[in-house]
C-alpha cells in the first residue's frame, strides 16, 4: 500500500490499512533507535518546522529527534522570539516559513482546526501535534504502536480511557482509531467531563470506573486539567482520585495483564498513583521511545517519497 496524503491532521480520514501501515514502518524505524550510530541519510536536504504555539516537551523533542535521525534539517520556530509577538497571524508566518522552502510543518496550537486551515493554505505538508481540543494523531499512533507491541492486534481488546474525555484530543483521537482497528473502547469520567454529545465517536461511555475494569486490557489515565477544577466541573482532587484514579489496587480487578497508558505530562498521585506509573504494567516510557518511531515513520511517509529508508 501507498501512502496518499500530503497532511496529517487527525485519524478520521485515515483507513486501519493506513494506520497499520504507520505501525509498520515505525517497526523498522524503531530498529534505528537501537543502532549505535542513530543517523541515516534519507532525508538529507528535506527541511521541517516546529511551529509550537502551545507548551510541548514530548511532542515537540520527538518530532526533532525524529527529523534528525532521518537527516532532515529541523527548524525550531520559536513563537516566543518571533514576528507572532508584533502581531504576525498563522498563516503569514507559516507563508513565510513556506518560501523558505520548508517541506513539513509540524503545528501545536491552542485552537481546534488551526492545523486544517494550514494545510489548505500551503503547498508543504502539514502534521497535527495537537490542536485545540480537537485532534492528537501522532499521541494516538504511538498509543496503537504501544499496544501493538503487546498484543500483536487489536480484535477483541478492551481499552477504557479515563478521565476529562470533554478536553481531550487524545482521548478523540484514540477513539476514532482504536474502533477502526477493532478493538472495543469505553470512554470513563464523571458526567461533568462525559456529556452525551461525546456518544458521537460511536462508543460506549461509562460514568462507573470500577464496573468496567473487568477483563480490561488497556487502561489510560488521561491528564486532568487543574485549571478545569475552577470551572466547577468536579468538587475536590481527592473526590476524583477516589473515583476515577488509577492504582496498582484497581488495576488489579482486571483480572488480566493489563497496561497501563498515560500520554503525560502526569498528575501523579491524582488521575495516576506514583507506584503504578513506576510499575510492570506502566507503559508510559515505552510511549515516549515508541513516539520518536512513529514520529518518523510519519515524517517518512510524508516527505520520503520513494527513498529507501534504511539506505
Ligand atoms: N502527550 C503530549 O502531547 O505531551 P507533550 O504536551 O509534552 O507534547
Amino acid at each position: 500500500m501507498r501512502w496518499r496524503h500530503k497532511d496529517l491532521l487527525d485519524l478520521d480520514n485515515l483507513s486501519a490499512q493506513e494506520i497499520e501501515l504507520v505501525l509498520q514502518s515505525a517497526l523498522s524505524m524503531k530498529e534505528v533507535l537501537f543502532r549505535p550510530i542513530k543517523k541515516l541519510p534519507t532525508l538529507r536536504g528535506k527541511s521541517i518546522a516546529l511551529m509550537f504555539y502551545e507548551n510541548s516537551t514530548r511532542t515537540r523533542t520527538s518530532f526533532e529527534t525524529a527529523g534528525k535521525i532521518l537527516g532532515a534539517d529541523v527548524t525550531n520556530f520559536s513563537v516566543a522570539q518571533s514576528s507572532v509577538n508584533k502581531g504576525e497571524s498563522l498563516l503569514d508566518t507559516a507563508k513565510t516559513l513556506q518560501a523558505m522552502n520548508i517541506d513539513l510543518v509540524i503545528i501545536r496550537h491552542a485552537c481546534s482546526g488551526a492545523s486544517e486551515f494550514l494545510a489548505k493554505q500551503l503547498k508543504a505538508g502539514v502534521i497535527n501535534g495537537g490542536d485545540g481540543q480537537h485532534a492528537h494523531p501522532t499521541q494516538a499512533l504511538l498509543d496503537f504502536f504501544t499496544m501493538k507491541d503487546r498484543w500483536g492486534e487489536f480484535k477483541g481488546k478492551k481499552v477504557l480511557i479515563v478521565g476529562d474525555i470533554l478536553h481531550s484530543r487524545v482521548a478523540r483521537s484514540n477513539a476514532l482509531g482504536l474502533k477502526k482497528l477493532g478493538a472495543e473502547v469505553v470512554l470513563i469520567g464523571p458526567p461533568t467531563l462525559l456529556p452525551p454529545e461525546m456518544g458521537y465517536l460511536g462508543v460506549r461511555t461509562s460514568f462507573d470506573l470500577d464496573s468496567e475494569l473487568p477483563g480490561a486490557d488497556a487502561v489510560m489515565a488521561l491528564r486532568l486539567q487543574m485549571e478545569r477544577q475552577q470551572s466547577g466541573l468536579f468538587p475536590s482532587l481527592r473526590e476524583y482520585n477516589r473515583l476515577y484514579g488509577l492504582t496498582r489496587e484497581r488495576i488489579a480487578r482486571t483480572g488480566k495483564d493489563t497496561i497501563v497508558l498515560h500520554p503525560g505530562p502526569l498528575n501523579r498521585g491524582v488521575e495516576i498513583s506514583s507506584d503504578l506509573a513506576d510499575s510492570v504494567q506502566s507503559v508510559i516510557e515505552e510511549q515516549v521511545t515508541n513516539g520518536v518511531a512513529v514520529r518518523m515513520a510519519l515524517i517518512y511517509l510524508l516527505i520520503g517519497g520513494t527513498s529507501n529508508v534504511m539506505a
